[in-house]
């Protein structure tokens, strides 16, 4: 085996074979053990079984004082291997090796550099003694997997640091840098230099000193505290619990922390496997774990090699200082970009800037950023009413008025005055990104960056890939987006999009229920049921209904309900009425006698009979006829596969994720049910766009999936 530590003289190789994901090697009576899978060192259950015989043959070794555990590479681990969580698992099992860990009667030191996340966190607690390097992060992210610490964190790490700071480690999944865990009592020494170094210095120290070795299953530590007082760690579990949004994980994290309170630490242990085993086995797990690859897989794209690379982009304009453009601004400032906003309009301008100074102060205030980052930020906007401006930019976003001449104007001018390899890209939510590509004379430049309503907030970012965009131009919007910390999800061109297109065949429905019987709170009732903070009325009055009205009063398009309520000047709860009534100073919405009696004139009119609707039908008519729109999106190949539909609703549009997603959520239904529904509500409303569309009857006809349909996410 190879060395790759410069003060290794021995080679040590325990009883290592082939295949066993770990490096032995010693330097004089200290042996390094280093976990080795690439990309992340992630614990497989090759991993697994080699460190156990790794840490056994050095226990057993007398010529050996001391141990170190580290991670090969750049990281430590990145924690159990979450593909492994959908197979029976195979000893040995994680917790049982870092107790074998705990148990060795000589100082195991872990070494950390990276990421010391879920198991590997819990096997650096499993050490008696914990070195990091400055880059070292520390997190248990288990909650974000629908999970909770299953191989002693809950358990341990309490008796480190104590409960309520255990509980939010634990409850928030985020991670903590190596200064903040050495102020918390997670790490012992921070080693500036050589980390291998300082850890095998650390360990011959250990063991020279011959003072007994802390473990921490063998001691309340810290956990005394809590015995003590626990009210701490109470208040912290219900400020963590009002976030859960329907999830289990969460209420799994509290029990398994407040049975450290109660239990000894081995029942504890027990019950933290018992809890994290039903909830790895649940369906809410598998769809996050499901999302998690989902948003992974969605940064590969067809047609990209490994060989293309993004674009060198310093600086970005922003032309429109509207709405959007001043919340796209702030994503590239906050993130350290410099940008300019250019609108030719100084009224605008103004405006817009006072608009982006506005919520970055009201962030301060918040304390979700310091007063410095505000600072910094504010100064790498740049604003200009001279259009010429954008020659510096590397990348140019319009945000302009949803007019199609203007847009070609604009980019014909940007054509003329941007630098060559300047990404030219359009925040246009309904238009042809192919014909504005015709305006310039390098269409392959030209995409759609799709940002959503407020910019700076929301974190889906649908990349839009014209027919003639260049790999290495797309590629630089997924890469930029991803590091204003958006989620980019490459899509086609269409009217929509994806996220939009599914949209609006869910706006139908709404629209149809209405009439046919359903009231608003009948159909926000089953949307909040389903899993939704909010149903698509509520959404509707908080966004404005006035928005969607005049483009459907542009585009000739209607939607009776919707529109009769706006002729009423009820666009929501700007104007204190619209779907709902509400009471000034208070969001909470009123049903409307007046809204019920309009609909049911719009029902007679058309000569529907209304009728008692179930929350069951309009569960599924709302999810269902979603679904149905995306398979023909993916038929279409305007989305690339069903998991990064998934994507777009939950980072976009609030889809619940405990249901993994709406093209997750049908196929765990199984598509022939989805199809069967479809078919019998297209059957009852004479709805032709309900009816089973192509594709859609074709998996469920053999019994197929969206999921095995082209080339989906992994897990
Ligand atoms: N298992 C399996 N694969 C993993 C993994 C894991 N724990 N962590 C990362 N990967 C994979 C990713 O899927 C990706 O694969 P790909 O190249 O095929 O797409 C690759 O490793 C690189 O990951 P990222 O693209 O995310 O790389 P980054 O450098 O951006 O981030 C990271 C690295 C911070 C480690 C991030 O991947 C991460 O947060 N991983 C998840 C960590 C986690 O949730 N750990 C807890 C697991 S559950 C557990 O440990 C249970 C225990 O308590 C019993
Ligand atoms: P807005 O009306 O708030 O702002 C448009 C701005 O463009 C105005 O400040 C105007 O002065 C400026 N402008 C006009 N001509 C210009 C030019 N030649 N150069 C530079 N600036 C110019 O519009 P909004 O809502 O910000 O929308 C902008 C674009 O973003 C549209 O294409 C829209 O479809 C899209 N979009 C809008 C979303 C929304 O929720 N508002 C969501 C996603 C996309």
């Amino acid at each position: 085996m190879n060395c790759r530590n410069k003060f290794c003289n021995t080679e040590y190789t325990g009883e290592m074979g082939v295949g066993d994901q770990v490096a032995v090697r010693r330097e004089g009576s200290i042996a390094i053990i280093e976990i080795d899978n690439p990309p992340v060192n992630a614990l497989s259950n090759a991993a697994r079984a080699g460190l156990l015989r790794a840490v056994q043959a050095a226990a057993g070794d007398a010529s050996i004082a001391a141990v170190v555990i580290a991670g090969a590479g750049r990281t430590f681990c990145a924690g159990a291997e979450i593909r492994e969580f959908g197979t029976p698992p195979l000893e040995p099992l994680l917790p049982d090796l870092i107790d074998a860990i705990e148990a060795v009667e000589k100082p195991v030191v872990a070494a950390i550099r990276g990421v010391a996340f879920g198991g590997g966190f819990e096997i650096a607690l499993g050490a008696h003694a914990r070195v990091a390097a400055p880059d070292a992060r520390f997190a248990l992210p288990e909650v974000k997997l629908g999970l909770i610490p299953g191989a002693g964190g809950t358990q341990r790490l309490p008796r480190l640091i104590g409960l309520a700071k255990s509980a939010r480690l634990i409850l928030s999944g985020d991670p903590v840098d190596a200064v903040e865990a050495k102020a918390l009592g997670i790490v012992d020494t921070i080693v500036d230099g050589d980390l291998l170094a300082g850890a095998v210095a650390h360990a011959i120290a250990m063991a020279a000193t011959k003072q007994p070795l802390r473990r921490l299953s063998c001691s309340d530590g810290m956990l005394s505290v809590d015995k003590a007082d626990p009210t701490a760690f109470e208040a912290e579990a219900a400020a963590q619990l009002k976030r859960s949004r329907g999830l289990d994980a969460p209420a799994g994290c509290i029990e398994a922390l407040r049975n450290a309170l109660t239990l000894p630490f081995a029942d504890g242990l027990k019950r933290e496997r018992e809890i994290f085993v039903r909830l790895r086995d649940g369906e809410q797990s598998k769809a996050q774990r499901h999302l998690f690859f989902a948003e992974r897989a969605a940064l590969k794209v067809r047609g990209v090699s490994k060989e293309v690379k993004p674009r060198t982009v310093r600086r970005v304009a922003v032309l429109g200082a509207g709405t959007m453009g001043g919340g796209i601004a702030m994503c590239f400032a906050s993130a350290g970009i410099p940008v300019t906003i250019v609108d030719p309009n100084p009224e605008a301008l103004q405006r817009g800037l006072g608009v982006v100074e506005g919520n970055y102060r009201a962030s301060a205030k918040r304390g979700s950023m310091t007063t410095e980052a505000v600072e910094a930020a504010l100064a790498l906007i740049g604003d200009s009413s001279d259009f010429a401006s954008v020659s510096e930019a590397d990348l140019v976003i319009e945000a302009v008025f949803e007019d199609m001449a203007l847009k070609k104007r604009i980019f014909a001018d940007l054509d003329r005055l941007t630098k060559p390899g300047t990404v030219l890209a359009t925040n246009t939510s309904s238009l042809d990104i192919n014909e504005i590509a015709t305006a310039t004379s390098r269409p392959g430049d030209v995409l759609g960056m799709h940002f959503f309503s407020p910019a700076n907030v929301m974190k889906l970012l649908e990349v839009v890939r014209a027919e003639k965009t260049a790999p290495d131009a797309l590629l630089t919007a997924i890469d930029l987006g991803t590091k204003i910390g958006k989620v980019p999800v490459t899509v086609g061109v269409c009217y929509g999009f994806v996220g939009n297109r599914m949209l609006h065949a869910r706006g139908r429905q709404v629209e149809a229920l209405l009439v046919e019987g359903a009231a608003p709170a009948d159909i926000d009732g089953a949307a909040t049921a389903f899993g939704y903070a909010m149903g698509p009325c509520a959404v509707g009055d908080l966004a404005g209904l006035d928005v969607g009205w005049r483009i459907r009063k542009e585009s000739g398009a209607k939607a009776p309900v919707a529109d009769a309520i706006c002729e009423l000047g009820r666009f929501g709860q700007k104007t204190g009425a619209g779907y709902y009534r509400y009471e000034p100073g208070n969001r909470t919405p009123i049903p409307d006698p007046e809204i019920d009696a309009l609909i049911g004139r719009i029902a007679a009119e058309k000569g529907i009979t209304r009728r008692a609707i179930s929350r069951e039908e309009i569960q599924e008519r709302l999810a269902y006829s979603m679904v149905n729109e995306a398979a023909r999106i993916l038929d279409e190949g305007i989305a690339e596969r069903s998991s990064d539909i998934d994507v777009i609703w939950i980072n976009g549009y609030g889809y619940p994720v405990a249901k993994g997603g709406p093209m997750f959520h049908a196929d765990r239904i199984g598509l022939a049910k989805v199809a069967e529904r479809l078919a019998h509500y297209a059957a009852i409303t004479g709805d032709e766009r309900l009816k089973p569309a192509p594709l859609l009857a074709k998996l469920a006809a053999e019994g197929g999936s969206f999921a095995a349909f082209g080339r989906n996410a992994g897990g």
